[in-house]
């Protein structure tokens, strides 16, 4: 109990600073709103969870992994290829030559040139080598299975910001293939210089998971 009478000393304490600063009420006001978002622990744990992605964004970026330093060299582009969950896994930024690839909506594509992101001491480490679309859909780094993951269950406002997410992968990172549930399923892509693009460009104006396909 003596937090709580300590709190409110402090929160008065913070008023009535304000109201000898302030020349209008506004400042107050703005006090206030924060004094409520903060009296919620929902509210610190979201702040906290912030505070420390942004803290790992900025820490990574200035790291030596970072793959824009000279101590990391990208490798070659990967031919594009179909992969089950197991090969994808390999794509996880520990492997020799330090590929990361991962799946967002049933597409795979090679994020290792945001390495900083996606890498060992990155803020999104745990989607690397993983599908990442449950993640994104919960807006959680946290939500990835480690077997299949069958994502008819997500309601399409979740599928809506799946999409918009592969939207910027597909901007931002080459597509490798797609995501296969067997290994029958994966098809060759020798013949076939663009392949997978015309899926891919399709698939983002759908609704549909290309997983159920
Ligand atoms: C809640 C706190 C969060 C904060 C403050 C935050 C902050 C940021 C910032 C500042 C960037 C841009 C970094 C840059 O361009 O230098 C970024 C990018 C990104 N964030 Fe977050 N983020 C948060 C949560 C999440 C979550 C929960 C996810 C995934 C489920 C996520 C996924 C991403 C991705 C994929 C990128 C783009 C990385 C790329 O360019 O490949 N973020 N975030």
């Amino acid at each position: 109990m003596a937090s709580s009478e300590s709190e409110s000393i402090v929160k008065d304490a913070v008023k009535e600073a304000v109201k000898e600063s302030s020349t209008d009420g506004n400042s107050e006001t703005l006090v206030a709103s924060l004094l409520v978002f903060f009296s919620n622990p929902v509210n610190i744990g979201l702040t906290l969870l912030c505070a420390y992605l942004f803290y790992k964004l900025f820490k990574s970026g200035s790291s030596d992994n970072d793959s824009q330093s000279e101590s990391f060299k990208l490798p070659p582009p990967l031919p594009k290829r179909d992969m089950t969950l197991d090969e994808l896994h390999k794509y996880n930024g520990k492997g020799p030559d330090g590929r990361i690839c991962l799946a967002i909506n049933g597409k795979i594509y090679d994020c290792t040139k945001g390495r900083r992101f996606y890498g060992p001491d990155g803020p999104y480490a745990p989607l690397a080598g993983r599908d990442a679309t449950r993640a994104f859909a919960y807006f959680d780094v946290q939500a990835v299975k480690d077997d299949w993951d069958d994502i008819s269950d997500l309601t399409p406002s979740q599928m809506s910001s799946v999409q918009e997410w592969e939207m910027q992968f597909s901007e931002r990172y080459e597509y490798v293939g797609k995501l296969v549930k067997d290994a029958s399923e994966i098809r060759s892509y020798e013949d076939d210089d663009v392949a997978g693009d015309d899926e891919q460009g399709g698939d983002l104006n759908e609704a549909e998971n290309p997983k159920d396909k």
